[in-house]
């Protein structure tokens, strides 16, 4: 077994990057998959949502990134197993830096767990610095998650030069598994026609069912567990099950 390794990542803030990696890593676990999630964002919003205290850890993912800590020594688990994160991964930016090979920390310290895997999945910060960089260089594939709403179009162009400086310069077998519509509101009735448009016009694949919005999501999170947990006939956690199936069916890159 070899882990499919995917990355969630959208330099645009609040798009559901995290309740994203999360739901589709628990719909898979739910499918009998093992699973993995990473946190790879300071703001720690995936560790807090998985019902781990970010405040109350000793040693993370920063530590794993920065002085080679094995991956193991910071496994939590909990509905799916998590490598959590805290605020001290603000630091990690600048000590990767000054390394040689900091663009592939993470892609290194995964090659450890990744026979005991069918998924990693890895929740990016919204930003496109060196941790999303980390992820995406360690990644088979990554998904788009996009807000169904005009406005948060507008950084997919940068996101997609990002993919292509990726693919030539860290990850030349990077694919992108596509767009998951995210936090749909049914009153913008042409938000799924703007999406295909931003699809065709960067050759992005826009995945399907479009995921509702709800209140239920900050529910869960605030619960600790996903939506799959939280409110398992909950529309939002059906969407997230036909989307993970997809992407199972879609198997991995080469
Ligand atoms: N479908 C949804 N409907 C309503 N709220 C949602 C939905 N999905 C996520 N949310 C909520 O929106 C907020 C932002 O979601 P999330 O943290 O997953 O986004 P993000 O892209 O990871 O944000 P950031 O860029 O800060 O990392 C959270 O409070 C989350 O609970
Ligand atoms: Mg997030």
């Amino acid at each position: 077994m070899r882990a499919r390794v995917i990355a969630f990542a959208n330099q645009k803030g609040g798009v559901a990057k995290t309740t994203t990696t999360l739901s589709v890593g628990a719909a898979l676990a739910e499918m009998g998959k093992a699973v993995l999630a990473v946190d790879l964002d300071p703001q720690a919003a995936l560790t807090y949502s998985m019902g781990v205290d970010p405040d109350a850890l000793g040693e993370t993912v920063n530590d794993v990134l920065v002085r080679r800590l094995p991956v193991e020594k910071v496994l939590i688990s909990r509905e799916i197993d998590l490598v959590p994160a805290n605020i001290d991964l603000a630091g990690a930016e600048a000590i990767l830096l000054a390394k040689t090979g900091r663009e592939y920390a993470l892609e290194r310290a995964l090659r450890d767990v990744t026979a005991r895997y069918d998924y990693i999945v890895i929740d990016c910060p919204p930003s496109l610095g060196i941790l999303t960089i980390n992820g995406l260089t360690a990644a088979g594939e990554v998904v788009i998650p996009l807000q169904c709403e005009a406005l948060s179009h507008r950084g997919v162009g940068q996101l997609v030069e990002t993919l292509a400086d990726i693919r030539h310069f860290t990850n030349p077998n990077l694919a992108i598994s596509g767009v998951i519509p995210t936090m749909y509101d049914g009153r913008s009735k042409h938000a799924r026609q703007v999406l295909n448009d931003v699809g065709s016009r960067y050759d992005l694949e826009v995945l399907d069912p479009v995921v509702r919005k709800s209140i239920r999501f900050a529910e869960a999170s605030q619960a600790g567990v996903s939506i799959l947990s939280f409110a398992p006939t909950h529309p939002g956690a059906e969407a997230y099950r036909a989307l993970a199936r997809q992407i199972d069916e879609k198997g991995g890159p080469g």
